[in-house]
């Protein structure tokens, strides 16, 4: 299968999030300096082709300095051409002043995904962001003016003590800005983040209220759910997150960052220090047959579109009524699957998905 997309990992950040399981590391000058050449020597055994979608992630890209964005950017130019549809970066509002905005609009990148998370400056506080609501707002509408052609916010709900109010708050701000493209997260807390221990997970009961409310208020607005946590306006998905949940290839480099090659899973090693000196750690999975389909199902219906089943057929040569017999009938017999255009998907209810899932695990 031909590799079109490539992720690049920038692991450093200006502060660490009290919530974040992320590859990250607190931004050094010297670091960065080191990491981008190690990530430009790594992108140098890629083929130079232009990528049909790119997208710098972290971390925080925007907490590099104007010269070291400039550096990452030159670095990745090979990769951009007339066949890239999408190219993101991640940024966060406290960083994101609007001369790196110009340079990344200027290599080409026509993608930005804010980091917002809340609008209020009181829970921003509480989850020890360093941005404000206004500043947030702003980086949103030099985005616009600039001319970046799809611009998305995160935001996430469940956060310490925030209310349904909140919530709605957070949705009126937002569709109030010039957006097309939407991120909502449930805060999920890994065991060992800092927050974990002082957080009272919302209950099943009002993380579906919470859940509706969005998704009926985003769709008034037109912007449709088109996987578990995101939203876009028309035809502003994002192309890149669409490699992943098709399970096509894609590259990964830099630290934590994972590649899928066919049937090879790639996985890098969190080490900046190992990193830096050269090694880079490769950790290569091989699945069998079974996961790749297991993976490519599972990942494609957290799509609302689902999983295309003539391209099922066309890449494993199997059927889906052959490869999931039991689970199929059983999930389409209770309407938790339905089939739709020659695609396999959820029947309206996208959050029931884990339990389908455990069904369809291979023995
Ligand atoms: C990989 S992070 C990096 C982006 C950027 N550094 C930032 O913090 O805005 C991308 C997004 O993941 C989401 N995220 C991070 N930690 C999360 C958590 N514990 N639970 C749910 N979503 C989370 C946030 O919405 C964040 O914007
Ligand atoms: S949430 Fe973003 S800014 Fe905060 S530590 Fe994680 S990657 Fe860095």
């Amino acid at each position: 299968m031909e590799t079109k997309a490539l992720y690049i990992h920038i692991p450093f950040c200006d502060h660490i999030c009290s919530y974040c399981d992320f590859a990250k590391v607190y931004y050094r000058e010297e670091f960065v300096l080191q990491y981008l050449e190690r990530l430009k020597e790594e992108l140098d055994t890629l083929p130079h082709h232009p990528m049909e979608t790119i997208y710098i992630g972290g971390g925080t890209p925007s907490a590099l300095s104007l010269n070291q964005l400039k550096m990452l950017l030159n670095s990745i130019d090979p990769f951009v051409g007339d066949g890239t549809l999408e190219y993101t970066i991640e940024v966060n509002p406290e960083s994101a002043t609007l001369d790196k905005l110009e340079t990344m609009h200027l290599h080409g990148v026509n993608r930005l995904s804010v980091g917002v998370q809340t609008f209020d400056n009181t829970l921003l506080k509480r989850i020890e962001r360093y941005h404000t609501s206004s500043i947030a707002k702003e980086v949103v509408r030099n985005a616009k003016a600039i001319g970046f052609k799809h611009i998305s916010i995160d935001l996430m709900y469940g956060l310490p003590g925030q209310t349904l109010e909140d919530v709605k708050e957070d949705l009126q701000i937002a569709l109030s800005l010039p957006i097309n493209h939407l991120s909502y997260y449930s805060l999920i807390l890994e065991e060992h983040t800092r927050l974990y221990d002082n957080y009272e997970p919302l209950d099943e009961e009002t993380e579906g209220i919470w859940s509706d409310y969005i998704v009926e208020t985003l769709s008034r607005a037109g912007f449709h759910r088109y996987e578990v946590s995101n939203y876009a306006l028309g035809n502003h998905e994002s192309y890149h997150n669409k490699v992943y949940w098709h399970y096509e290839n894609y590259y990964g480099v830099g630290i934590g960052a994972t590649g899928k090659i066919d049937d090879e899973l790639i996985s890098h090693s969190r080490s900046l220090t190992d990193y830096l000196q050269g090694k880079n750690t490769i950790y290569i999975e091989k699945e069998t047959l079974e996961d790749t389909m297991f993976n490519h199902l599972m990942m494609s219906l957290r799509l609302e579109e689902g999983l295309d089943l003539d391209e099922f057929k066309r890449r494993y040569h199997h059927a889906i009524e052959e490869v999931y017999k039991e689970a199929l009938s059983k999930n389409l017999d209770n309407h938790n699957l339905v089939i739709e255009n020659n695609h396999l998907k959820t029947n309206h209810t996208l959050d029931l998905l884990n339990s389908i899932l455990l069904d369809f695990l291979p023995e």
